[in-house]
């Protein structure tokens, strides 16, 4: 089979090339970003150990690192990479450059100047106190700006496309895009009261169930859709297979969309919501999990028949042992969804570590798998530096992630058990600080974890400084005749 971005023999190249250079910008970010947030995510993982690690300074307080490692995880490592990755894709499968260079420029530079203005303004204990929605007003309109501009850029390129099919990939893209904006608007509107400080337009439960409709589907868009995409673009690519059921891709799609949206209540049972609507995020929650698993299942055949690759092929390991980590986080997250079962999960560890066996386990891995397999084909080289390095970075992240989330999982079942456990007369068989006591070897033990995953994000970052020393001063890569490819597995072949 042929890749798309080599020319295939005999094909003509058109005079156009692609404009990969935003691509390898935002791809070098992921690695800078991942490196800093997630070594911050250690940090803060270690001062739950030692609160003194604080140093009494404010701007190193728990309670402003802590966003500042979801918000250098989420929209700076995991932005960059889904940025770098969608302007790379829609290109390939669309056959033609990006809609325009200036707009993709104005996208990487602005949002750079977003995560430096967070990195600035969380420290200095400046919020909006909406958990991922943090920063403030300026910041969020910036924000706005960037992404109008990634959205001109992204449809604009699939509007000027040379085939006339759509690639499943572009629509899990495409839907996290608008779907991102639709929430980024509605959650950030605020009454703006000085630079830094405003007041959300939404009170009481309104404003609660606002940001949970963001939160939850934060998940399912920034975190889940555009990965997704990722899946359908390079799972195929790197296992030279067509993807395993094209049907099934539509119907996966079409049925997260129509069900995510509903289930946010989830995050708040047992509150001040009313209780049917508890209920509703309940089953749509549940029903959540067919779903999930059709496209995770779908990703994971498309091996079959080439099972032997992952023997060799740390990349293909990367992929898909990321969809197997999705497919235990979208198991593990209905039955916590479950109010009976939420009653002992919640303001546990073990909602810590269902959201690492997605951050860490899903899109961290899927991300550096399609880092990997994209990297090299836009260095103008065969590989990556180190095929080795990429094998050991496989082995130390997996053993890292699980160390971090089976000690959250242990810890957290340990937390809800000893808070709820009552003696015969009704008291409280632990007070809060024997639970607290109980938990923190496990805080150890995801410590440990978190410096493996750290350790081998820096592996990363040395194969690519590596393999990008030995790319050619000028990169261009012509974009291909569409007659020439296959039709629908385009991405496949
Ligand atoms: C070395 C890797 C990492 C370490 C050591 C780490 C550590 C931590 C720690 C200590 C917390 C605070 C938990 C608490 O308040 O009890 C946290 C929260 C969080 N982290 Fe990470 N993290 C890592 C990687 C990531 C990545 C890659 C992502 C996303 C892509 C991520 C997303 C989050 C989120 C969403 C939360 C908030 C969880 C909640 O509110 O329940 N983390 N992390
Ligand atoms: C079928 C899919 C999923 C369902 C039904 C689901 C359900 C849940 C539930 C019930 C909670 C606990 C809410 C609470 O007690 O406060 C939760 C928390 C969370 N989940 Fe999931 N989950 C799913 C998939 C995922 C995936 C794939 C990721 C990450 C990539 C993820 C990230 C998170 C985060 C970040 C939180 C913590 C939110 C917070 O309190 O700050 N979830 N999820």
């Amino acid at each position: 089979m042929q890749t798309l971005d080599r020319p295939v023999p005999g094909a003509q190249a058109l005079a156009d090339t692609y404009n990969d250079k935003v691509v390898r910008q935002f791809a070098a970010m992921t690695v800078v970003w991942g490196i800093v947030g997630m070594a911050v995510g250690v940090f803060i993982a270690a001062q739950l150990s030692w609160p003194a690690l604080n140093f009494d300074i404010p701007w190193l307080n728990y309670g402003r690192l802590r966003p500042l490692h979801t918000n250098a995880v989420i929209f700076a490592f995991g932005g960059s990479a889904l940025m770098a990755t969608s302007l790379h894709v829609v290109q390939r499968t669309c056959h033609v450059r990006l809609f325009s260079d200036r707009l993709a420029a104005f996208v990487f530079w602005g949002w750079q100047a977003v995560i430096v203005a967070a990195a600035i303004t969380l420290p200095m204990g400046l919020t909006q106190g909406k958990e991922y929605a943090e920063l403030e007003w300026p910041i969020d309109i910036l924000i706005t700006l960037v992404w109008v501009a990634y959205a001109v850029v992204f449809f604009g390129t699939i509007a000027k496309r040379r085939v006339r099919h759509i690639y499943v990939a572009n629509w899990f893209y495409g839907a996290f895009i608008i779907a991102v904006a639709l929430l980024h608007i509605v959650n950030s509107l605020a009454m703006p009261v000085t630079l830094g400080k405003s007041y959300s337009l939404y009170t009481g439960a309104v404003d609660a169930m606002v940001q949970w409709w963001y939160g939850h589907n934060a998940v399912g868009f920034f975190l889940t859709a555009g990965f997704l995409g990722m899946m359908y673009y390079y799972v195929p690519k790197q296992a030279q297979r067509p993807i395993y059921s094209y049907r099934l891709s539509i119907v996966h799609f079409w049925a997260l969309i129509a069900v995510y949206m509903w289930a946010g209540p989830h995050h708040l049972h047992y509150t001040a919501l009313p209780d049917w609507v508890q209920s509703v995020g309940m089953v749509f929650s549940l029903i959540l999990l067919a779903p999930s698993w059709g496209g995770a299942i779908n990703g994971v055949m498309t091996l079959s028949g080439a099972w032997h690759k992952l023997r060799t092929d740390p990349i293909l390991k990367f992929l898909i042992v990321a969809v197997s980590f999705y497919m235990i986080a979208t198991f593990e997250g209905p039955m916590m969804s479950i109010k009976t079962v939420n009653s002992l999960s919640h303001y546990t560890d073990w909602t810590v570590g269902h959201v690492h066996a997605g951050a860490l386990g899903w899109v961290a891995m899927i991300s550096i798998g399609s880092l990997y397999a994209m990297l090299p084909r836009l260095l103008g080289q065969k590989e990556m530096y180190s095929t080795r390095a990429i094998d050991l970075h496989f082995w130390i992240h997996t053993i890292g992630v699980v160390f971090y989330i089976a000690s959250m999982w242990i810890a957290g079942v340990m937390q809800g058990l000893m808070w709820r456990a009552t003696n015969d007369d009704g008291t409280l068989t632990y007070t809060f600080v024997e639970a607290l006591n109980a938990t923190y070897p496990y805080y150890l033990g995801r410590l440990a974890g978190g410096v493996l995953v750290v350790a081998g994000m820096l592996l990363m970052g040395w194969n690519v400084l590596r393999t990008w020393q030995r790319a050619p001063a000028r990169l261009s890569i012509p974009v291909l005749q569409p007659a020439l490819q296959p039709d629908r597995a385009e991405a496949a072949a």
